[in-house]
Formats: structure tokens, sequence, C-alpha cells
């Protein structure tokens, strides 16, 4: 097989189209097209994983022997739909990509039949350390329950886009700040803004409407194409076409987010982590905008990943948060809607709770969004945040107040004052008139 670019996509061409001329096929045949254009992974690629997922299908939707030749001629229409190359969104510049959603789909489709050269997982890695992997090899092999129900979601995706193929566009923009955009956060004289705490409902479900948070992982959609499946890689499994992301998206800065508007819902879910269920498709009913693209937004932001707990008490890393609380609400025009977030960094990444709720109340108050917090059936965290709040709110503290008063907790906290939360620590010095 030669090496070129050319001499690739006629060989795909070649063993995609015999798969699509079929009227049906089963997973042995998409292995085997797959394995002629990626013939070097051939002792480390399974497919163990698609081939049990197939047999857990309930044989009156079982879909999927015929759903593989049309997803096959779906990718094989990529220099049709696909003209001009896509442009990276590179590291450290501000940039956007609109696709429609039948071009998504049709990268998404050459995505399943792994034929983007070298944008395989390698373990835990990528194989290029700027961008993430978007091929779907690694959700093929070794099987488990976790990829049983995301091909459920992903397949679902699939089988709509091709049976009626979906007609808006999609917005993908990376947004990266200059020093001279982020706020000064010690001497800003914003106040709080509205605040609504709740331990019902979740961000994509009960934030419609609102600009929604992504808990992102630097390289956008974290674990989605492997065995991650926390918020992140579920927001990304019920709405697929973000995962197109993945193929042109660099990793994210400390200054930067990316911003994603239109994207679809093809999924409802319920669980999350090992509980995970696909439940059924969903029925988008959200409206779209002049450009016709759906109007869902969402922003996907990292959170600084703390190895223990205690690293986050440090001021360097509560701007560095703040400063990517703000990217990613930052408006850039009058009647942007609030935010729909909750406990960002605070799973995975082992933020804490209050101090990840008031950094994003102190990005909010500077944006100029009001904020909907969603603990996600933590009612302990409802009853902190929100009294925190009442209490900020009552003294009518500035960000500004608000910076120096971490500043202060954080030297508490480096020198040796674990037993005081935030809440208590903002309580005592209140009570003291020192807020
Ligand atoms: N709506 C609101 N809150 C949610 C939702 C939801 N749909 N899903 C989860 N949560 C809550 C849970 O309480 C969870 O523990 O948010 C908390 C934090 O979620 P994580 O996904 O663990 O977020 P984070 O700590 O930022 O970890 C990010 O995980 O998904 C990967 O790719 C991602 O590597 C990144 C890391």
């Amino acid at each position: 097989m030669g090496s070129g670019p050319v001499e690739r996509w006629k060989v795909i061409s070649k063993h995609l189209g015999a798969l699509s001329s079929r009227s049906e096929a089963d997973v042995a045949d998409v292995q085997k097209a797959i394995m002629k254009y990626n013939p070097k992974y051939e002792k480390q690629w399974l497919f163990d994983s698609l081939a049990s997922f197939v047999k857990v299908i309930p044989k009156e939707d079982n879909y999927l022997p015929s759903l593989f030749p049309k997803m096959a001629a779906l990718a094989l229409k990529l220099p049709e739909h696909v003209k001009k190359a896509i442009p990276l969104l590179s590291a450290g510049r501000t940039a956007a990509v609109t696709l429609s959603q039948v071009q998504i789909s049709c990268l998404l489709a050459n995505a399943f039949f792994c034929t983007f050269p070298h944008r395989n997982a390698c373990g835990a890695h990528t194989e290029y350390w700027g961008l993430p992997s978007i091929n779907f090899t690694s959700l093929f092999g070794k099987t488990s329950q976790r990829k049983r129900q995301k091909l459920r979601a992903i397949m679902q995706y699939f089988k709509e886009v091709t049976d009626s193929p979906p007609r808006g566009l999609v917005t993908f923009e990376r947004r990266c700040l200059s020093n001279a955009e982020l706020p000064d956060w010690t001497s800003s004289k914003k106040k709080l803004l509205q605040l609504h705490v709740t331990s019902q409902g979740s961000i994509e479900d009960d934030g419609v409407g609102m600009l929604q948070v992504d808990f992102a992982a630097s390289l956008v959609g974290g674990g989605v194409l492997n065995s991650g499946l926390l918020q992140e890689e579920i927001l990304f499994l019920i709405h697929p076409e973000l995962i197109v992301s993945r193929l042109f998206t660099e990793r994210l800065g400390d200054n930067e987010c990316l911003i994603i508007t239109g994207c679809q819902k093809f999924s409802i879910y319920s669980g999350f982590g090992d509980r995970f269920e696909w439940v059924g498709p969903c029925v988008d009913s959200v409206g779209r905008d002049e450009w016709f693209r759906l109007q869902r937004q969402i922003v996907a932001m990292d959170a600084l990943h703390f190895k223990h707990p205690s690293e986050q008490y440090d001021v360097r890393k509560v701007q560095r948060e703040l400063n990517k609380a703000y990217c990613g609400f930052k408006k850039v025009g009058a009647g942007e809607p609030d935010v729909a977030t909750g406990k960002w960094g605070c799973g995975a990444f082992n933020g804490e709770p209050q101090l990840k709720a008031l950094i994003q109340l102190m990005a909010a108050a500077e944006a100029g969004r009001g904020l909907a917090f969603f603990t996600f059936r933590d009612e302990k965290t409802k009853r902190d945040v929100e009294q925190m709040y009442k209490l900020l709110v009552r003294e009518d503290v500035t960000v500004g107040q608000l910076y120096a008063l971490i500043q202060d907790y954080c030297r508490l906290r480096t020198h040796g004052g674990s037993g005081v939360d935030l809440l208590q620590f903002i309580t005592l010095r209140s009570s003291r008139s020192q807020l």
C-alpha cells in the first residue's frame, strides 16, 4: 500500500466501497475493511467490544447489519462533502470553524471506519501530543458494559443521520484571551450577579437555552472514545457531533476554551460512570437561529486536575481557574444567556465544590452573566453554596474583595488550617466584619 493521502484514499475507497455495496454486513466485514488500510495495527486493534455490542442489541431492533453499509457509503462521500481542508483550531489563536451537520456526519463516519492517518489512541495517550484521537478504534476493543452502552448512543446517531440527514450548521469556536483581555481580579469592583442553585436535574436537560458548561479535559472529549463516562464523555455521547471537534481542536491552554453552537441531541441516558445506560433516542425540540444552527451552546472548559485536593489552595491556581472560567463565560454581544454549570473540576479532577462555586460566581460577575448551579443530587453542596452566596450578597462584596478573601484562605490552608472550610471561613470573617 502506498503511503500518500491519495493512495490511502484509493485503498479506503476500494474496501469501504465493497462494504457499501452490500445490503448487510457484520462486524467481521467492518474489521476486515478497516484493517486493509491500517495494516500496521493488525496485531494491536481488537473488535471484541463491537462484536459483543452487536450481540446484545435486541433482535427486533437490530438495525446494525444494514447500517454498516450505509455508514460506509456516507464515509465515502468525504471528497464531495468536504472539498477544502478543515483548518485546525490551533493553540494560541481565536478562530472558528462552521460545518454542516451533514459534513459532520460524514467526518464521523470516517472516524468510525478509522480512515484518519495517525489519529489513534495509543494506550492512555494519542499519537499526536497536541491533538485528541479521532478514529474510533479504541471503542471497538477490550469489551466492557461501559463501551456497549457508549456504542448504543453512537450507533443511534449514525442510524438517524443515515435515515434522515440533518440540515443545520454547527460552529466550533476556539477562544483565546490575551493577558490584556483578562480581568484584574485584585481591583475588580464588580458585584456578584444572580445565582440559582438546585440539586435536581442536570446541566444539559435543565440548562436548555443557557450556556452549558462541559467539564472538559484539555484534549476536548476526554475519554469519550475510550472508557471514560463522566460529565464530558456523556455530553459527547448524547450530542455525538461534539466528537468531531477532536479532529481539529488542539489541546486547550490556560486562557482558552472551545464554544460549540448548534449541536443536536440524539439520545436520552440515565446514570453516570459505571451506571450509565443508553435509554433511547431523543427528538430534539430546540429551535434554530438565523444561521440554521440549533439554539444550544456548550462551552468546553478544562479545570485543573489536582493530584491532591490540597494543591488547589494556591493563589496562582485560583487565578488560573478564574481566568479559564472567565474565558468560557465572556460575552461577545448583548442578550447572551446565563450560564448552566455545577461542580466543574470537582469529580475526576479533585476540586472542592465551595471554592469552585465561588470562582465561577466571580467569573460570571466579571462576564456579566447569572449562574444556574446544578449540584447533581448533592444536597450538602446546594446548602453550602446557597448559604455562602446569601452571606456575600448581604455584605455587598466586590469580586476584588472576594479575591483577597480567597488569598487569605489559601494562606490559612497552606499553614495547616485544613479544618476550616471556605464557608466557615467566610462566615467567621463576616461575623468579625472583615469581609
Ligand atoms: N449536570 C450537572 N452536574 C453533573 C453532571 C451533569 N450532567 N454530570 C456530572 N455532574 C457532577 C457530578 O457530581 C460530578 O462528580 O459534576 C461532577 C464533576 O464531574 P466530572 O465529570 O468528574 O468533572 P471534572 O472533575 O471536571 O473532571 C473532568 O473528567 O470527563 C472527564 O474529560 C473529562 O478529563 C476530564 C475530567
